[in-house]
């Protein structure tokens, strides 16, 4: 994984960048990978106009080996990654994502991220990312009592951990508690301290058919209506329901037994709701998780430990490896300062825009 950041590298320099310490890490090199999944919003959406992505990695990498390129917005890295699991007759995989995307104009960026809602109702009708999102946190607000101060505190967490992360984009920058309450309002009731942190960089993971000191044992993917307000329950991501249920099964494995998460925390509040989609708390109390602290570095089911979206930053399509890569990191027990104290099972969480495509995986040390 890249430094997450505004670094004004090209996109094929992340991906080099990112593949080269997956390899290492695997003790490989490019000539044992057989195939490599790609992932970027970039291309679909237009940017740099380069849509042959895979041509120009067949140069990078100097290979003729199969290239695929997966699109699934935000949770593109975790819906190639269980393309990857499903790929039969190849040994040895690359899971590839790299963006460069924040340092566009805010107004592109943001123009990039609506091209992921539904053209008639929600794009025209300027429903941006974060007032679709707000639009469901006030009515789960309504619904269940859930407060902005329990938001702030998932925030909070994610600051506090993103400063232990030397690739999270907050590294030794800690944000204090009034400054997430008194941030600008974005779209009402979210502030900026409630959003993800727009980045470039990439991410690689490396899926092998021999044995290895971590396991993919459970793998969910689901999709949804893309219409949020079509929906039958707008407080909830069925497709998040669906694929945890995938991956639970899978690994014959129940909520409890995860021992850490990565979320996708696109705003604090899709955290919390995430709470209850993955089973973790039940329906309308995903918020005494937060104020119990359970969740916390050090409490028994510490979640975004790598400083999440929120803080590590959001690279769009390199989001669902990098959640590989922190837990696949914390299994091991190198995450030095950040390390949680129980580490047998991990569990990633990646959605693709408001809900519409989500894959869960579950990781365990062997
Ligand atoms: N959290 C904390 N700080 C943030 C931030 C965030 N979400 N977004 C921007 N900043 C900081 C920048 O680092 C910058 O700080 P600096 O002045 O110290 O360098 C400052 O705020 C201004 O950055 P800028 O990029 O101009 O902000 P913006 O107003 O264009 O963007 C948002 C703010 C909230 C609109 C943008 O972060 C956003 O859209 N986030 C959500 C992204 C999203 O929906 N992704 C898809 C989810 S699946």
């Amino acid at each position: 994984m890249t430094k997450f950041d505004y670094s004004t590298k090209n996109w094929w320099d992340f991906a080099y960048e990112a593949s080269i310490e997956a390899l290492k890490d695997a003790s490989m090199s490019m000539g044992d990978i057989d195939a490599i999944v790609f992932t970027s919003i970039s291309s679909a959406a237009g940017g740099e106009h380069q849509t042959h992505k895979v041509s120009l990695l067949s140069d990078i990498f100097k290979t003729n080996i199969p290239i695929i390129e997966i699109a699934s917005v935000c949770g593109g890295g975790g819906v190639a990654l269980w393309t990857a699991l499903k790929m039969k007759g190849f040994k040895n995989v690359m899971v590839l994502a790299a963006e460069k995307f924040a340092d566009n104009r805010s107004e592109v960026v943001t123009d990039w991220i609506l091209s992921a809602a539904e053209k008639v109702y929600e794009q025209t009708e300027g429903m941006l990312f974060p007032t679709q999102n707000a639009l469901i946190w006030q009515m789960y607000m309504e619904k269940y009592g859930a407060t902005m101060d329990d938001l702030s505190l998932i925030a909070y967490k994610n600051h506090q951990n993103a400063a232990l992360n030397p690739k999270a984009y907050f590294y030794k920058k800690p944000v204090e508690i009034e400054k997430i309450k008194n941030s600008p309002e974005v779209s009402f009731p979210l502030r900026l301290m409630d959003c993800s942190l727009s980045v470039n960089g990439g991410a690689a993971v490396i899926i092998s058919s021999d044995k290895s000191d971590i396991e993919v044992v459970g793998s969910g993917f689901a999709t949804d209506h893309i219409l949020t307000f079509g929906r039958e329950n707008i407080t909830h991501f069925k497709a998040t329901q669906m694929a945890a249920k995938i991956a639970y099964e899978d690994a014959g494995i129940k909520p409890e037994n995860i021992d850490l998460a990565e979320i996708h925390d696109a705003f604090t509040s899709v955290e919390l709701i995430s709470y209850e989609d993955l089973g973790f708390a039940e329906m309308g109390k995903g918020a005494d998780l937060i104020r119990s602290g359970e969740i916390n570095r050090d409490g028994s089911l510490p979640i975004n430990v790598s400083g999440g979206l929120k803080a590590k930053g959001h690279p769009i399509s390199a989001t669902g490896l990098a959640q590989v890569y922190e837990i696949v990191h914390q299994l091991r027990g190198d995450c030095a300062e950040r390390q949680v104290r129980k580490h047998d099972i991990g569990l990633t969480h990646n959605i693709g825009g408001a809900g519409g495509s989500v894959t869960v995986h579950i990781l365990k040390k062997i």
